[in-house]
């Protein structure tokens, strides 16, 4: 059974030898790898797939650092901030694929993207050849092509870039939530909370 979970710090070395098999033309080297998933975890959104008590698929994700006011002009200053996440690192055991791991792990990613950073939208960027990766995207998770980014990758590929709508800064339970009679009802989203109405008779 495939438990998807917050990653610690301890997963770290787990991460990194599921890192090696899921990329393994990789030319970072390990010091900077492993620098990279102890900031992640301890500063970003990471979530790995555990399985039979083995990590088989980790996921990391960022908010976008908003701009810094000093870099913003008068224009800018007067729309409003998008909230947006990036979506870095994905990677499945290759003796575990092909099992939903990977749809999970990103859900949980834009989950808590949602939950924690009120995320209005998500991107990522695949390589053009990685053909399983742009299905499970675009087919499983509904993302959508953006535009494609020339030599992106180390190795020179063409990335795509790309874009999905989250449900961004969501209401919260207090205000979804409503007393009738002697019950009391809650709902996560407004559209349940619209769903939860048409189905009471209130007088
Ligand atoms: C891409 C990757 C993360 C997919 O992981 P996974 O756990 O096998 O994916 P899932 O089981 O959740 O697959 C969901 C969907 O993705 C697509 N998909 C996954 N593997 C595929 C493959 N080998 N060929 C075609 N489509 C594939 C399918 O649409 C699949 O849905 P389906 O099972 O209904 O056909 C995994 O192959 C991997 O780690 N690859 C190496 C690292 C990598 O490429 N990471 C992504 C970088 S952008």
């Amino acid at each position: 059974m495939v438990c998807i979970r917050k990653a610690t710090l301890a997963d770290i070395p787990e991460i990194e030898a599921c890192d090696l098999l899921c990329f393994p033309d990789s030319q970072i080297d390990q010091a900077t790898n492993l620098s990279f998933f102890n900031d992640s975890i301890l500063f970003d959104v990471v979530y790995v797939a555990e399985y039979d008590g083995r990590i088989v698929g980790y996921v990391i994700a960022y908010m976008i650092e908003e701009q810094p006011e000093e870099e913003k002009n008068d224009k800018v200053e007067d729309k409003e901030e998008c909230r947006e996440g990036y979506i870095s690192w994905l990677g499945v055991h290759p003796t575990h694929r092909k099992l939903g791991i990977a749809a999970k792990l990103m859900t949980a990613a834009e989950k808590a993207m949602v939950q924690e950073y009120g995320c209005e939208y998500v991107y990522l960027n695949v390589p053009v050849s990685n053909l399983a990766a742009v299905s499970l995207y675009t087919k499983i998770l509904g993302y959508r092509f953006h535009c494609t980014e020339a030599k992106f990758f180390e190795d020179g590929e063409d990335a795509y870039v790309m874009r999905k709508q989250l449900p961004g800064k969501q209401l919260d339970h207090f205000m979804l939530g409503f007393r009738h009679g002697s019950g009391c009802f809650w709902s996560e989203t407004k559209a349940e909370f619209l769903g939860l109405l048409d189905r009471l008779e209130i007088c």
